[in-house]
């Protein structure tokens, strides 16, 4: 939640600041501010804030009318995903100490704001907002004021602050310096030639520099012209972050000549899943996870599995519950991570937590790591993000390999979670010696394939742009769609209708097939559309026969059914309104294919009902408040 820039270098400083906030807005667009430090040539330094409600558009309107002949020596930028205070000019970020020379943004949530707000107004300070973030910058302006120095301010700061929060600073009389600390909230530091960045996440700065360095938890960072960079924990001593290179190139920060993000990484999902496959299987066909802090007798110990997400990553988590408990036969259970600490699951070091998240920083995530991790239990993260926080504080790491998805609505993430998945069920298996190597690689055979017959139905995904271009122009013919599914088609009818809600504003419901019967069947009156995920016919038969019986019931009550099937289901075709094919796969990894129509449905209809794709209201794509 909320993107967070800040730069010092010869460039221009505005310039490299809304940029960075234009590819951070993914992140928060409630609204958007910056802070300029100017350095004139005669005369005292000098500050200036812009700040404006709304999308970074607003902000950038006002930006362009003014006189920009003399360039700031560094800057702050901020686009924000409102917690404390309703999206508004005053609520904007970034805010000001009392005697205007410094200002500040903030990530996250400060806990014990209330009470350090009654402090400050006790001491004559007035508020200008309702933000939490206030009181940083009024504190920060009270320290900095007993030394002028913005670092020890900061340290001291930090010392006050309970809760989550990056922080950004700069001060009028030190144009030449921005200052960052984080606990518990993204900040990674771009290294340039003689220039430095510091932002929530790379997207901001692959522009310029591929060379960064990672945070660690508790630490503050000055950035500073003729210094360079400097690292010291909250207790004031000194310390250094761990550089890494970062692999996105700038074009995948791009739309590449598509409408939306979301259009384009859709169509990157089948590079996106071979390249998250790709080099994972050693020589002597055993999986390769990418750092392990576990031995193989640890994998051997394990007697339980609990897959921990939030969203799409948890739809990702409960296909994987299929796979790892028919491929191990060990137990597998998939917790929403905002649930999982407050029911206090049963854990030891026996148990083995897999945490997903592509961001590596949704805060309910990393909150159920650590009570896991408190609990003595392992922790396996999947995550698309090198170098966040979810993955750093993990036993063992596998990275997907999508690249960077702009596009709040998650696509290629879930394709590559699925992939990353499989490959620790098998490797799972393999250690426990539960599958011979030949069965191992029988199933990443089909793995292996599985790009290319996502790339098939990616060419065929007209049809069902059409049927969400009709329901929308039908009248009231979208108000209410309903996804079905059984086995691994259950959580792909519950992915199918959170797309749909986040992006069409629609009511949409994922049911277990069968469990519509027992109540939610009453929602279908006549016309309603039913999206049905249909397992294939072949192999498990047992599975389509009982879907093709909920989809007679119903439309024996009115529904329009959708099918997604196999290539060449002449039954499920014979009973549907519509079909949508796909390539035949094994059941385990048809989600694979079976979600990409639905991930188009959705995007088709919100495009039609005229909703913004990439930026849907209410949401961000980084979720680093609990
Ligand atoms: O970064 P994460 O995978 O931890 O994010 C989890 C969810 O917030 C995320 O999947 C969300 O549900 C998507 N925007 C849905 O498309």
């Amino acid at each position: 939640m909320c993107g967070i820039v800040g730069y010092v270098g010869a460039r221009s400083v505005v310039d490299v600041v809304i940029d960075g906030l234009r590819r951070l807005e993914y992140r928060g667009y409630d609204s958007a501010g910056v802070a300029l430090v100017y350095a004139p040539e005669t005369g005292e330094p000098y500050l200036e804030f812009d700040k404006k409600a709304g999308k970074l558009a607003n902000l950038e309107a006002v930006l362009d009318g003014q006189d920009r002949s003399l360039e700031a020596a560094c800057g702050i930028g901020h686009t924000r995903w409102a917690t404390h205070g309703v999206p508004s000019d005053r609520n904007a970020h970034p805010h000001l100490s009392a005697d205007g020379r410094i200002s500040l943004i903030h990530n996250g949530i400060i806990e014990n704001f209330g009470q350090l707000r009654v402090e400050l107004e006790a001491s004559g300070i007035e508020f200008l907002s309702d933000t939490d973030t206030e009181v940083a910058a009024h504190l920060l302006g009270r320290e900095y004021a007993v030394d002028g120095d913005l670092t020890e301010a900061m340290t001291r700061v930090c010392a006050r602050l309970e809760g989550a929060f990056t922080l950004l600073a700069v001060a009028a009389d030190d144009p030449d310096t921005v200052v960052g600390a984080r606990r518990n909230s993204p900040l990674v530091v771009g290294l340039g030639d003689g220039e430095y960045f510091l932002a929530s996440d790379v997207a901001a700065f692959i522009a310029y520099t591929t060379e960064a360095i990672e945070l660690g938890q508790d630490q503050i960072v000055t950035i500073n012209r003729e210094n360079g960079i400097t690292v010291r924990g909250f207790d004031g001593q000194p310390s250094e972050g761990k550089p890494f290179s970062v692999d996105w190139d700038i074009a995948a920060a791009e739309k590449g000549g598509f409408e939306t993000f979301m259009a384009k990484e859709i169509h990157e999902q089948p590079q996106a899943v071979a390249d998250t496959l790709r080099g994972r299987i050693d020589e002597t066909g055993q999986i390769v996870l990418d750092e392990v802090r576990m031995s193989d007798q640890d994998f051997r110990d394990i007697d339980k599995v609990f897959i921990v997400a939030c969203g799409t990553s948890y739809h990702a988590g409960l296909v994987t519950k299929y796979a790892i408990e028919h491929w191990t036969r060990i137990p597998c259970e998939v917790e929403l991570a905002s649930e999982f600490r407050y029911r206090d699951p049963v854990l030891d070091r026996s148990t083995l937590v897999v945490v997903i998240s592509q961001s590596g920083e949704t805060m309910d995530t990393l909150m159920a790591l650590r009570h896991a991790k408190d609990q003595k239990a392992r922790v396996l993260a999947i995550s698309n993000t090198v170098g966040s926080t979810i993955p750093r504080e993990s036993d063992a790491v596998l990275y997907t390999r999508a690249g960077i998805e702009v596009a709040v609505a998650s696509t290629k993430a879930f394709l590559t979670q699925l992939a990353a998945c499989y490959l620790v069920g098998l490797h799972l298996a393999q250690v426990r010696g539960i599958k011979y190597a030949d069965e191992v690689s029988a199933i990443l055979d089909e793995l292996v394939a599985a790009p290319g017959k996502i790339a098939k139905v990616i060419e065929n995904l007209e049809p069902i742009r059409q049927m969400a271009r009709d329901l929308a122009a039908a009248e009231d013919g979208a108000a209410r769609v309903l996804f079905i599914g059984r086995h691994v088609g259950y959580p792909v009818a519950l992915e199918g209708a959170l797309k749909l809600k986040e992006l069409a504003y629609l009511h949409a419901e994922g049911f277990a097939a069968g469990e519509l019967k027992h109540g939610p069947i009453s929602l279908i009156e006549d016309g309603t559309p039913v999206v049905a995920i249909v397992p294939s016919p072949r192999g498990r038969s047992l599975l389509h026969d009982k879907i093709i019986s909920n989809i007679q019931e119903v439309k024996a009550r009115g529904a329009k059914v959708i099918a997604i099937c196999e290539e060449g289901d002449a039954i499920t075709a014979s009973h549907a309104d519509f079909t949508v094919e796909t390539p035949a796969s094994p059941t385990l990894l048809a989600p694979l294919l079976t979600t990409v129509p639905l991930q188009e449905f959705a995007i088709e209809l919100a495009m039609a009902l005229g909703r913004d794709i990439d930026q849907p209201r209410n949401l961000a794509k980084s979720v680093t408040v609990e």
